[in-house]
């Protein structure tokens, strides 16, 4: 795995979510299938044809790329996280599957590019981001580099936490307290930003709230 711009400082978003990971990151997989909902449904609605570049902003342990590599063997998958130790074990995990066709970089989602950081001649097909926009400060910047990295007529998937206003108020107080502690926080202009971005004809937008608005899936067709 390649270093992107790593900074050597302690406090910048590398060091702090290899903090965050250090050892989550041996039971991460089996802990968040019981709350990182909708991450299936997105998998199911991504369309990747042969040939077909994909990148997963905020890949984590990589499980996502790996479910949709397994089923797109004619397809190329590329991840890229701000944790070292994540990808050390998406990549245990990519060889033990004996999958060839991913691979994964230390790089910010806000500061990458698919020429420099990954090596290509041409612009992403598909690009998503599985729940880590809301870990992310500068979403709207990782937001815009992903589309300056899309090409014209590719795919922009986000799924992540909503507002939960469909769901009882006492679940929503234990949720926002439990997230609180990873750091996590739906951004609440994420959706007058995302109307923002349509208007500004970025591409036609979809969103689509799961579950009692406990979580959003948002499709993006880049102009
Ligand atoms: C909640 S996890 C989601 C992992 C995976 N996408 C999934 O669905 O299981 C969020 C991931 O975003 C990464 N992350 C946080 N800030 C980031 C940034 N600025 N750039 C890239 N990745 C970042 C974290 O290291 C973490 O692996």
């Amino acid at each position: 795995m390649d270093r992107q711009g790593i900074s050597q400082d302690p406090a910048s978003a590398f060091g702090a979510m290899d903090r965050m990971y250090r050892f989550q990151r041996y039971f991460y997989d089996a802990t968040r299938k019981f709350y990182l909902l909708g991450r299936d449904r997105l998998l199911e609605e991504i369309q990747v044809f042969p040939g077909q570049n994909v990148l997963e902003a905020g890949c984590g342990t990589g499980r996502n790329l790996m479910i949709l590599a397994g089923r797109h063997s004619d397809a190329q998958f590329f991840g890229l996280d701000a944790s070292s130790v994540m990808l050390e074990t998406a990549e245990t995990k990519a060889a033990a599957k004996k999958l060839g066709n991913i691979s994964f970089k230390v790089a910010l989602a806000d500061d990458f590019s698919y020429r420099e950081t990954f090596g290509l001649a041409e612009p992403f097909d598909i690009i998503y981001f599985s729940y880590s926009i809301s870990m992310i400060p500068p979403w709207r910047e990782s937001i815009e580099n992903a589309l300056k990295n899309l090409r014209p007529g590719g795919l922009l998937y986000i799924v992540d936490f909503y507002d939960q206003k469909g769901l009882p108020i006492w679940f929503r107080w234990l949720l926002k307290r439990w997230l609180h502690l990873f750091k996590v926080e739906y951004p609440e202009m994420l959706l007058p930003y995302l109307e923002q971005l349509g208007s500004q004809c970025a591409g036609h937008i979809e969103i689509t709230p799961l579950y009692g608005r406990y979580c959003l899936m948002v499709k993006l067709v880049k102009n």
